[in-house]
């Protein structure tokens, strides 16, 4: 099952302040042509379910709205989380680790999934369970925060797919993951 990352960062590698805050992205959104999503859209629509941190769902929720439509999307807790009921139903909640929860869905039919939150992302490269990562640097130094990344039992490789530079100074780089190291 194809497994990837799709995430901003600052430049120094961070994808919230330790509160919890993106006013820094939003911010940076704003020098972006309106009709600019960075692939956001395109990459979506090849995703059948987001697999999301328990911070990350509840800072979506804190926004108001619902932007994910009924795409499946499973909200990962290691303790017992109730969905809001004015969720749509096809938002759920589980504790799986991420090799069994990948087997269930995998098993379900699911092709490929989109994991989103930065200790979530840290527990499926731990795994050896992402397959991509396409990242979004925001040309701004936070000097602290929220780490994308976090400590690996062994280096992980990757290959560079692509990158890009926007005129509006945003720098999108897609690898592979090549040596899980399982
Ligand atoms: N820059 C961006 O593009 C971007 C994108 C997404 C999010 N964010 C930001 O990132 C912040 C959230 O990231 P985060 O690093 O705090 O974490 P997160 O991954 O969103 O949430 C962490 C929580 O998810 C649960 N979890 C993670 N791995 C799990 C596993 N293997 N099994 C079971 N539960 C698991 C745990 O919940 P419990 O504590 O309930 O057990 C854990 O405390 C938000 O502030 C958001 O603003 C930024």
């Amino acid at each position: 099952m194809k497994t990837s990352v799709f995430i901003a960062t600052s430049l120094d590698g961070y994808i919230a302040r330790n509160d919890g805050a993106i006013d820094w992205l939003n911010a940076a959104n704003e020098m972006a042509p309106p009709d600019e999503d960075c692939g956001y859209a395109a990459f979506m629509s090849t995703i059948d379910v987001i697999i999301m941190g328990r911070n990350t769902f509840e800072l979506v929720l804190s926004f108001g709205g619902w932007h994910y439509g009924d795409k499946r999307l499973i909200v990962l807790s290691r303790k017992p989380y109730a969905i809001p009921v004015h969720m749509p139903k096809t938002v759920t909640a589980s504790s799986e680790s991420p090799a069994a929860l990948l087997q269930r869905l995998s098993a379900e039919g699911a092709i490929h999934a989109y994991v989103d939150g930065g200790l979530t992302i840290q527990s499926f490269l731990q795994a050896g369970l992402v397959t991509d990562i396409t990242i979004t640097l925001i040309p701004v130094i936070l000097g602290e925060g929220k780490p994308l990344f976090g400590p690996v039992a062994a280096d992980v490789h990757l290959r560079s797919i692509s990158s890009h530079r926007y005129d509006f100074g945003f720098v999108q780089i897609k690898y592979a993951v090549v040596s899980p190291f399982r």
